[in-house]
């Protein structure tokens, strides 16, 4: 699991290790990672924390390898690691677009990439997380809406590609998530206001909705399920285009 140590990412590792799996979490800072790590353990399973940038194919490799030699396979692979800011697409430098577009998208691909050959052993299974920023005009989230979007296209293309291995390939894709660094950064007081009045299932999501998603799509529950972007966001994104007169 890529950026397993905070937020969404550290929920769903947290879930898969309260069903039973050892879990590998991986992302830029070690300290980041140990609590998380030991948290996992709790949960009566096998933790390994490896510090490695999912945009460096190098390191990637070595993580993958590490994974494989102290658990003895890979089954699942969560890629989460993503970074993000807000920033207007006018004030936004080349090296800040890539750089979001370089963690989401090329990190997600190096992950999978690395990880396929020991998932085809196993009927494995690759979930990416995605967002719904890139299904509407986003205001300054041309990068991550770039990534995002790229990153639904790679489910798509990795599962068409991947499957007759065994291999599923899907994406959860939660809006506002309360209780994480995203929410913190990106959404403000008016834009909490507005997601309580519009999400048509009346609340914010929680880290445990997009968990419980993710581990649909990771279980044998959702075996013929490939190729899928699932939204978690209690329909906000629906209700997010227009409002008609007396709503
Ligand atoms: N607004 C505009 N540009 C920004 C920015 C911001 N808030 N933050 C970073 N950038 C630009 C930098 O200016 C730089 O471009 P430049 O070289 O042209 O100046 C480029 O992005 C790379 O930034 P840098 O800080 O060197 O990259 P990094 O690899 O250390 O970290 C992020 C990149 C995205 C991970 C970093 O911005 C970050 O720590 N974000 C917060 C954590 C996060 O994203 N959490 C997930 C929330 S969903």
């Amino acid at each position: 699991m890529t950026g397993g140590g905070t937020g969404i990412c550290r929920g769903i590792a947290l879930t898969l290790a309260s069903v039973g799996c050892n879990v590998a979490i991986t992302s830029r800072k070690l300290e980041h990672l140990e609590p998380a790590a030991a948290e996992i353990e709790r949960a009566g399973v096998r933790s390994l924390a490896i510090a490695g940038d999912v945009r460096e194919p190098a390191a990637v490799d070595a993580v993958v390898t590490q994974t494989v030699q102290k658990f003895g396979g890979l089954d699942i692979v969560v890629n989460g690691a993503a970074g993000n800011f807000f920033c207007l697409a006018e004030n936004l430098s080349p090296n800040g677009f890539g750089t979001v577009v370089d963690i989401d998208l090329k990190g997600t691909f190096n992950v999978s990439r690395a990880a396929f050959p020991h998932l085809k052993l196993r009927n494995g299974v690759i979930l990416n997380i995605s967002a719904t920023l890139q299904l509407l005009g986003t205001v300054g989230q041309a990068h991550a809406s770039a990534a995002k979007a790229g990153v639904d296209a790679l489910t798509r293309a990795l599962a068409a590609e991947w499957g007759p291995a065994g291999v599923r390939v899907n994406a959860v894709a939660p809006g506002p998530v309360e209780g994480t660094e995203g929410v913190r950064r990106l959404v403000t007081p008016e834009a909490m206001k507005m997601i309580d009045d519009s999400c048509p299932l009346g609340r914010l999501a929680t880290i445990d909705d997009v968990a419980n998603a993710a581990l649909f799509l990771c279980s044998d529950a959702a075996a013929f399920v490939t190729g899928v972007v699932l939204v978690v966001d209690g329909g906000l994104w629906l209700r997010s285009a227009r409002a008609l007169a007396g709503e």
